[in-house]
Protein backbone atom coordinates (compact mmCIF):
# COMPACT_ATOMS: atom_id res chain seq x y z
CA UNK A 1 0.00 0.00 0.00
CA UNK A 2 1.33 3.08 -1.33
CA UNK A 3 1.70 5.99 2.03
CA UNK A 4 0.13 9.16 2.41
CA UNK A 5 2.74 11.96 1.10
CA UNK A 6 2.83 15.65 1.44
CA UNK A 7 3.76 16.81 -1.90
CA UNK A 8 3.94 20.53 -0.73
CA UNK A 9 6.86 19.55 2.29
CA UNK A 10 8.79 17.31 -0.80
CA UNK A 11 8.77 20.46 -2.79
CA UNK A 12 9.65 22.83 -0.28
CA UNK A 13 12.12 20.33 1.15
CA UNK A 14 13.69 19.88 -2.35
CA UNK A 15 13.57 23.50 -3.35
CA UNK A 16 15.21 24.11 -0.24
CA UNK A 17 18.14 21.83 -1.03
CA UNK A 18 18.84 23.20 -4.52
CA UNK A 19 19.78 26.53 -3.33
CA UNK A 20 21.61 24.94 -0.66
CA UNK A 21 23.59 22.36 -2.85
CA UNK A 22 23.65 25.54 -5.46
CA UNK A 23 25.95 27.46 -2.83
CA UNK A 24 28.48 24.31 -2.01
CA UNK A 25 32.15 25.01 -2.51
CA UNK A 26 32.92 21.68 -1.91
CA UNK A 27 31.42 19.31 -4.78
CA UNK A 28 34.09 16.85 -5.03
CA UNK A 29 35.62 16.14 -8.71
CA UNK A 30 34.67 14.89 -12.10
CA UNK A 31 35.51 11.24 -12.86
CA UNK A 32 38.95 11.87 -15.11
CA UNK A 33 39.05 8.12 -16.35
CA UNK A 34 36.62 8.33 -18.68
CA UNK A 35 37.82 11.05 -20.48
CA UNK A 36 34.44 12.15 -22.14
CA UNK A 37 32.96 12.52 -18.49
CA UNK A 38 35.36 14.78 -17.47
CA UNK A 39 34.05 17.41 -19.59
CA UNK A 40 31.35 17.88 -17.37
CA UNK A 41 30.75 20.92 -15.58
CA UNK A 42 31.21 20.80 -12.00
CA UNK A 43 28.70 23.49 -11.18
CA UNK A 44 25.36 21.49 -11.75
CA UNK A 45 22.94 19.77 -9.24
CA UNK A 46 19.69 18.35 -9.68
CA UNK A 47 16.85 16.39 -7.81
CA UNK A 48 13.33 14.35 -8.10
CA UNK A 49 11.41 12.14 -6.30
CA UNK A 50 8.87 9.71 -8.03
CA UNK A 51 5.82 9.23 -5.65
CA UNK A 52 4.00 6.12 -6.17
CA UNK A 53 0.74 7.87 -6.97
CA UNK A 54 1.64 11.28 -8.59
CA UNK A 55 3.71 13.05 -10.91
CA UNK A 56 7.66 13.64 -10.27
CA UNK A 57 8.30 16.38 -7.99
CA UNK A 58 12.14 17.78 -8.58
CA UNK A 59 14.50 21.33 -8.50
CA UNK A 60 17.63 22.47 -9.92
CA UNK A 61 18.82 20.98 -12.60
CA UNK A 62 16.32 17.60 -13.08
CA UNK A 63 16.22 18.11 -16.61
CA UNK A 64 19.67 17.81 -17.40
CA UNK A 65 20.36 14.25 -18.78
CA UNK A 66 23.68 12.91 -17.28
CA UNK A 67 25.38 9.68 -17.82
CA UNK A 68 23.52 7.01 -15.45
CA UNK A 69 26.87 4.54 -15.60
CA UNK A 70 26.59 1.72 -12.77
CA UNK A 71 23.11 3.18 -12.21
CA UNK A 72 22.48 0.91 -15.43
CA UNK A 73 23.49 -2.28 -13.28
CA UNK A 74 20.15 -2.33 -11.10
CA UNK A 75 18.32 -2.42 -15.03
CA UNK A 76 20.64 -5.10 -16.53
CA UNK A 77 19.74 -7.19 -13.13
CA UNK A 78 16.07 -6.67 -13.69
CA UNK A 79 16.90 -7.80 -17.32
CA UNK A 80 19.12 -11.06 -16.51
CA UNK A 81 16.63 -12.16 -13.50
CA UNK A 82 13.95 -11.82 -16.42
CA UNK A 83 16.03 -14.47 -18.38
CA UNK A 84 17.29 -16.75 -16.16
CA UNK A 85 15.89 -16.04 -12.66
CA UNK A 86 17.78 -17.55 -9.50
CA UNK A 87 20.47 -19.61 -11.64
CA UNK A 88 21.95 -16.50 -11.86
CA UNK A 89 23.59 -16.69 -8.52
CA UNK A 90 25.17 -19.75 -9.77
CA UNK A 91 27.84 -16.94 -11.74
CA UNK A 92 27.33 -14.06 -9.64
CA UNK A 93 27.52 -13.60 -5.23
CA UNK A 94 25.55 -11.33 -3.19
CA UNK A 95 28.05 -10.34 -0.77
CA UNK A 96 29.63 -6.76 -0.70
CA UNK A 97 32.90 -6.48 -1.76
CA UNK A 98 34.86 -4.02 0.42
CA UNK A 99 36.61 -3.19 -2.63
CA UNK A 100 36.63 -0.72 -5.33
CA UNK A 101 34.07 -1.07 -8.14
CA UNK A 102 36.53 -2.08 -11.16
CA UNK A 103 39.07 -3.95 -8.65
CA UNK A 104 40.75 -7.75 -10.07
CA UNK A 105 42.39 -8.53 -6.80
CA UNK A 106 39.14 -10.53 -5.30
CA UNK A 107 38.24 -12.36 -8.76
CA UNK A 108 41.00 -14.22 -8.56
CA UNK A 109 41.10 -15.00 -5.22
CA UNK A 110 37.56 -16.07 -5.76
CA UNK A 111 38.05 -17.94 -9.35
CA UNK A 112 36.05 -15.94 -11.80
CA UNK A 113 32.54 -15.37 -9.87
CA UNK A 114 32.00 -11.83 -8.59
CA UNK A 115 31.05 -10.77 -5.27
CA UNK A 116 28.04 -8.89 -6.70
CA UNK A 117 26.17 -7.65 -9.59
CA UNK A 118 27.15 -4.11 -8.77
CA UNK A 119 30.60 -4.21 -9.03
CA UNK A 120 32.25 -4.06 -12.58
CA UNK A 121 32.86 -7.52 -13.12
CA UNK A 122 29.61 -8.56 -11.89
CA UNK A 123 27.65 -6.15 -13.91
CA UNK A 124 29.81 -7.71 -17.31
CA UNK A 125 28.49 -11.33 -16.35
CA UNK A 126 25.06 -10.01 -16.27
CA UNK A 127 26.00 -8.47 -19.45
CA UNK A 128 26.78 -11.84 -20.60
CA UNK A 129 23.83 -13.90 -19.23
CA UNK A 130 21.89 -11.05 -21.04
CA UNK A 131 23.63 -11.51 -24.46
CA UNK A 132 23.14 -14.86 -24.35
CA UNK A 133 19.33 -14.32 -24.46
CA UNK A 134 19.49 -11.20 -26.26
CA UNK A 135 21.31 -10.65 -29.44
CA UNK A 136 21.36 -6.77 -29.21
CA UNK A 137 21.53 -6.64 -32.35
CA UNK A 138 19.67 -4.06 -34.73
CA UNK A 139 20.66 -0.86 -32.23
CA UNK A 140 18.23 -2.24 -29.56
CA UNK A 141 19.69 -2.48 -26.05
CA UNK A 142 17.23 -4.16 -23.41
CA UNK A 143 18.66 -2.08 -20.68
CA UNK A 144 17.63 0.72 -22.61
CA UNK A 145 14.64 -0.30 -23.88
CA UNK A 146 13.72 -1.15 -20.33
CA UNK A 147 14.69 2.52 -19.13
CA UNK A 148 12.36 3.49 -22.04
CA UNK A 149 9.41 2.25 -20.71
CA UNK A 150 9.63 2.57 -17.51
CA UNK A 151 10.44 6.28 -17.71
CA UNK A 152 7.78 6.77 -20.80
CA UNK A 153 10.86 8.19 -22.46
CA UNK A 154 11.34 6.83 -26.13
CA UNK A 155 13.89 9.68 -26.43
CA UNK A 156 16.34 8.42 -23.73
CA UNK A 157 18.98 7.47 -25.91
CA UNK A 158 23.18 6.46 -25.27
CA UNK A 159 25.62 9.40 -25.45
CA UNK A 160 27.95 7.71 -28.19
CA UNK A 161 30.82 9.99 -27.19
CA UNK A 162 30.41 8.93 -23.49
CA UNK A 163 30.19 4.96 -25.19
CA UNK A 164 33.57 5.65 -27.77
CA UNK A 165 35.01 7.22 -24.56
CA UNK A 166 34.81 4.02 -22.65
CA UNK A 167 35.57 1.59 -25.49
CA UNK A 168 38.75 3.35 -26.09
CA UNK A 169 39.90 3.64 -22.06
CA UNK A 170 38.01 0.39 -21.09
CA UNK A 171 41.18 -1.90 -20.54
CA UNK A 172 40.79 -2.74 -16.98
CA UNK A 173 37.19 -3.83 -17.62
CA UNK A 174 38.39 -5.85 -20.76
CA UNK A 175 41.26 -7.48 -18.52
CA UNK A 176 37.97 -8.39 -15.48
CA UNK A 177 36.22 -10.04 -18.67
CA UNK A 178 39.69 -11.95 -19.85
CA UNK A 179 39.84 -13.53 -16.42
CA UNK A 180 36.16 -14.46 -15.90
CA UNK A 181 36.46 -15.68 -19.48
CA UNK A 182 39.51 -18.05 -18.19
CA UNK A 183 37.67 -18.93 -15.16
CA UNK A 184 34.83 -20.16 -17.47
CA UNK A 185 32.35 -17.45 -16.31
CA UNK A 186 32.15 -15.42 -19.63
CA UNK A 187 30.61 -17.48 -22.21
CA UNK A 188 30.80 -14.65 -25.26
CA UNK A 189 33.06 -13.08 -27.14
CA UNK A 190 35.05 -10.48 -24.61
CA UNK A 191 34.52 -7.64 -27.10
CA UNK A 192 30.53 -7.79 -27.23
CA UNK A 193 29.81 -8.44 -23.68
CA UNK A 194 32.03 -5.37 -22.81
CA UNK A 195 30.40 -3.14 -25.59
CA UNK A 196 26.81 -4.19 -24.23
CA UNK A 197 27.84 -3.18 -20.75
CA UNK A 198 29.77 -0.29 -22.23
CA UNK A 199 27.07 1.13 -23.64
CA UNK A 200 24.09 0.19 -20.65
CA UNK A 201 26.77 2.83 -18.85
CA UNK A 202 26.82 5.18 -21.48
CA UNK A 203 22.88 5.97 -21.42
CA UNK A 204 21.54 9.31 -20.17
CA UNK A 205 19.08 10.15 -18.26
CA UNK A 206 17.76 12.97 -16.18
CA UNK A 207 17.01 12.87 -12.93
CA UNK A 208 13.28 13.11 -13.53
CA UNK A 209 13.63 9.95 -16.00
CA UNK A 210 15.74 8.05 -13.59
CA UNK A 211 13.44 8.80 -10.32
CA UNK A 212 10.45 7.60 -12.68
CA UNK A 213 12.44 4.50 -14.02
CA UNK A 214 13.26 3.21 -10.33
CA UNK A 215 9.74 3.67 -9.15
CA UNK A 216 9.06 0.10 -9.36
CA UNK A 217 11.49 -0.72 -6.57
CA UNK A 218 9.03 1.12 -4.60
CA UNK A 219 5.91 -0.59 -4.89
CA UNK A 220 6.79 -3.82 -3.20
CA UNK A 221 6.50 -5.50 -6.71
CA UNK A 222 3.01 -4.59 -7.31
CA UNK A 223 1.06 -2.26 -9.85
CA UNK A 224 2.07 -1.26 -13.30
CA UNK A 225 5.80 -0.29 -12.89
CA UNK A 226 6.24 -3.90 -11.41
CA UNK A 227 4.75 -5.19 -14.14
CA UNK A 228 6.89 -3.54 -16.76
CA UNK A 229 9.79 -4.41 -14.98
CA UNK A 230 8.50 -8.27 -14.81
CA UNK A 231 9.25 -7.84 -10.96
CA UNK A 232 7.68 -10.08 -8.49
CA UNK A 233 7.67 -8.94 -4.47
CA UNK A 234 9.92 -10.93 -3.44
CA UNK A 235 12.63 -9.67 -6.24
CA UNK A 236 11.58 -6.21 -5.51
CA UNK A 237 12.69 -6.90 -1.89
CA UNK A 238 15.95 -8.74 -2.74
CA UNK A 239 17.02 -6.12 -5.42
CA UNK A 240 16.64 -3.49 -2.60
CA UNK A 241 18.19 -5.86 -0.66
CA UNK A 242 21.87 -5.77 -3.03
CA UNK A 243 21.21 -2.31 -3.43
CA UNK A 244 21.34 -1.21 0.14
CA UNK A 245 24.31 -3.84 0.69
CA UNK A 246 26.59 -3.52 -2.03
CA UNK A 247 25.09 -0.08 -4.33
CA UNK A 248 27.52 1.93 -3.56
CA UNK A 249 30.95 -0.18 -3.90
CA UNK A 250 33.36 0.16 -0.80
CA UNK A 251 30.98 2.96 1.03
CA UNK A 252 27.82 0.94 0.62
CA UNK A 253 28.06 0.18 4.83
CA UNK A 254 28.67 4.67 5.23
CA UNK A 255 25.52 4.89 2.76
CA UNK A 256 23.17 2.66 4.61
CA UNK A 257 24.51 4.00 7.99
CA UNK A 258 24.29 7.82 6.84
CA UNK A 259 21.15 7.23 4.70
CA UNK A 260 19.34 3.93 5.71
CA UNK A 261 18.12 3.29 2.24
CA UNK A 262 18.49 1.22 -0.33
CA UNK A 263 21.01 2.97 -2.83
CA UNK A 264 23.00 2.94 -6.40
CA UNK A 265 25.69 5.23 -7.39
CA UNK A 266 27.31 6.17 -10.77
CA UNK A 267 29.99 7.50 -11.61
CA UNK A 268 28.50 10.03 -13.83
CA UNK A 269 27.05 11.65 -10.44
CA UNK A 270 23.81 10.59 -10.18
CA UNK A 271 22.43 8.24 -7.09
CA UNK A 272 18.96 6.54 -6.67
CA UNK A 273 17.65 6.03 -3.36
CA UNK A 274 14.39 3.58 -2.69
CA UNK A 275 12.12 4.53 0.08
CA UNK A 276 9.59 2.00 -0.35
CA UNK A 277 5.81 2.36 -0.19
CA UNK A 278 6.74 6.08 -0.75
CA UNK A 279 8.94 6.24 -3.70
CA UNK A 280 12.33 6.98 -5.44
CA UNK A 281 14.56 9.72 -4.90
CA UNK A 282 17.23 10.72 -7.53
CA UNK A 283 20.07 13.26 -6.76
CA UNK A 284 22.74 14.42 -9.19
CA UNK A 285 25.91 16.21 -9.16
CA UNK A 286 29.34 15.31 -10.94
CA UNK A 287 31.86 16.02 -8.40
CA UNK A 288 32.68 12.26 -7.02
CA UNK A 289 34.25 11.57 -3.84
CA UNK A 290 37.24 9.32 -3.39
CA UNK A 291 35.28 6.03 -3.79
CA UNK A 292 33.68 7.07 -6.64
CA UNK A 293 30.12 8.66 -5.33
CA UNK A 294 28.87 11.92 -5.92
CA UNK A 295 29.45 14.52 -2.98
CA UNK A 296 26.45 16.42 -3.19
CA UNK A 297 23.93 14.07 -4.30
CA UNK A 298 24.36 11.50 -0.90
CA UNK A 299 24.31 15.00 1.10
CA UNK A 300 20.77 15.87 -0.27
CA UNK A 301 19.56 12.36 -0.06
CA UNK A 302 20.72 11.90 3.24
CA UNK A 303 19.09 15.45 4.28
CA UNK A 304 15.93 14.94 2.44
CA UNK A 305 14.96 11.42 4.29
CA UNK A 306 16.07 12.43 7.44
CA UNK A 307 13.98 15.75 7.11
CA UNK A 308 11.36 13.64 5.60
CA UNK A 309 11.48 10.71 8.14
CA UNK A 310 12.22 8.21 5.25
CA UNK A 311 14.13 4.75 6.33
CA UNK A 312 13.96 1.24 6.51
CA UNK A 313 15.28 1.04 9.59
O1 LIG B 1 32.96 0.50 -16.07
C1 LIG B 1 33.15 1.60 -15.58
O2 LIG B 1 34.16 1.88 -14.99
C2 LIG B 1 32.04 2.64 -15.72
N1 LIG B 1 31.40 2.52 -16.99
C3 LIG B 1 31.00 2.47 -14.65
C4 LIG B 1 31.55 2.54 -13.28
C5 LIG B 1 30.70 3.20 -12.29
O3 LIG B 1 29.78 3.95 -12.51
C6 LIG B 1 31.13 2.96 -10.95
N2 LIG B 1 30.40 3.86 -10.10
N3 LIG B 1 30.40 4.39 -9.16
Amino acid sequence: MPKQIDIAKIQSALDDIASRMAGESDRGEVASYIPELSRVPLNQFGIAVAPLNGPPIFAGDADVPFSIQSISKVFALVVALGHVGATLWRRVGREPSGDPFNSIVQLEFERGKPRNPFINPGAIVVSDVILEHESGEFGRHPVLELCRRLADAPDISVDEEVFASEVKTGDRNRALAYFMLAEGNIKGEVKKVTESYFRQCSIAMTCRQLAEATRFLASGGEGPDAEIAGVTPERTRRINALMMTCGCYDASGEVAFRIGLPCKSGVGGGVVAIAPSVGSIVAWSPGLDEKGNSVLALKAIEELAHGLGWSVF
